[in-house]
């Protein structure tokens, strides 16, 4: 990131400063943050703005609302304070994003003061990128600030369109998701291994594609891997597949050998016959998956197979789960993976946001890691190597 211009090269001393954020976190029906993640990320550049004498305005999405306006499901105030009670200062919420009160409001903060805009997603014109909603955005603040990686990917008026006319910086966790990330990607230390899951070959096939140049060994497992089972000419019973990517992921099988790359694809699998927690289940060959039987997890053979890959790693990527870790009677092989990057100390690790960052929260593993990204669509953006709005608006 060394052409985009750092928080730390602001001098926010008495300067209104609008930082984007990302602060989509789940919520609870009682109105509690069940994931603070997002909020805690944040902190850094909040606490150093701060801490300077900047005047802060936070602004942020939650959810997908319709654009028409305030709607209680998606407010912010639940985050707001969540984001109160970690930072240990008052977060004054403003109901209006725009116009003259929140314009009034902007002017009588104090050096330090911090308030956040409701879900800027409650008008429209966010999502258009709309020039004069962009314009008046700015016209409350005299700087700048995106730390929102998470919605990098995204060509909003709060993460692309007020960079153009604020003077703009990124923010701590912006800079050291894309250093972290970029930075394995050109230069892994190996061998590199790459742990891909997830449900569909389709949602992952850019990425696959991307990681085939860069790793020296290719993980796959969750549902995805039914389709690679079936273009090895394996059964798979009633498992999750797209029969339409069998092709696409014979292709890929054929480019990872020509590539020298290892591709480890499940040797046996947790079947079951119900998506359900308690339903009836066993372990299989994969050359033996009973045709009224659908697999929800690798088996133990694969999970062996596969952590014995990823302890001789000296980088780790991972994205996706392994089965369905949410339900108990599915979570073996996601633990087992989870473990196996968790105990391999020596190497760089980095979980690339989504369902992976759940189930290593679940199996209390993060701390083991040496970075988690953020962001879920922006991270797999980056991977497949293309360019993020959010991160070119500041360059
Ligand atoms: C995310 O959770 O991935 C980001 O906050 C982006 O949200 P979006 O997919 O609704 O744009």
């Amino acid at each position: 990131m060394s052409d985009i211009r750092s928080i730390d090269e602001l001098d926010a001393k008495g300067k209104k400063v609008l930082v984007r954020v990302d602060f989509n976190a789940p919520v609870d029906d009682d109105g509690n943050v069940t994931d603070d993640t997002r909020i805690r990320a944040a902190l850094p550049t909040v606490r150093k703005l701060v801490d300077d004498g900047a005047r802060v305005i936070l602004t942020s999405h939650r959810g997908r609302p319709a654009g028409e306006g305030y709607e209680e499901d998606f407010s912010l105030a639940p985050i707001a304070e969540r984001l109160q009670e970690l930072i240990g200062r008052d977060v004054a919420l403003s109901r209006d994003i725009v116009g003259p009160d929140v314009q009034n409001a902007a002017d009588a903060l104090n050096d330090g003061d911090i308030m956040m805009l409701e879900n800027i997603r409650f008008d429209k014109r966010e999502k258009k990128n709309d020039p004069e909603f962009a314009r008046q955005l700015a016209s409350l603040a005299d700087a700048y600030v995106n730390d929102a990686f998470g919605t990098a990917h995204r060509a909003h008026a709060s993460t692309a369109g007020v960079a153009e006319i604020l003077p703009a910086y990124a923010g701590y966790l912006m800079q050291r998701e894309v250093d972290m990330l970029t930075g394995m990607l050109d230069d892994p230390k190996r061998p590199f291994v790459a742990i891909l899951g997830g449900s569909k070959v389709s949602d992952k096939i850019k990425v696959i594609d991307a990681l085939m140049d860069k790793a020296d060994v290719l993980v796959i497992g969750g549902g995805m891997c039914f389709t690679f089972l079936l273009a090895q000419g394996y059964g798979v019973g009633s498992s999750l597949k797209e029969d339409d990517w069998v092709d696409a992921a014979r292709d890929m099988l054929d480019a990872a050998e020509a590539k020298g790359v290892r591709m480890l694809l499940p040797v046996d699998v947790v079947v079951a016959d119900a998506f359900a927690n308690d339903a009836r289940t066993e372990v299989v060959a994969v050359d033996a998956i009973p045709d009224d039987m659908m697999g929800l997890d690798i088996g133990p053979e694969t999970a062996k197979l596969y952590s014995d890959a990823i302890a001789d790693a000296a980088s780790v990527f991972w994205n996706g789960p392994m089965g369905v870790f949410e339900m108990p009677s599915f979570e073996a092989g996601t633990k087992a993976v989870a473990e196996a990057v968790a105990a391999n100390e020596a190497a760089d690790t980095i979980i690339g946001g989504g369902d992976s960052v759940a189930a290593v929260n679940k199996f209390d593993l993060a701390d083991a890691m040496t970075f988690i990204s953020t962001g879920g669509g922006a991270s797999m953006e980056l991977v497949q190597g293309e360019k993020l709005p959010g991160v070119e608006a500041l360059r």
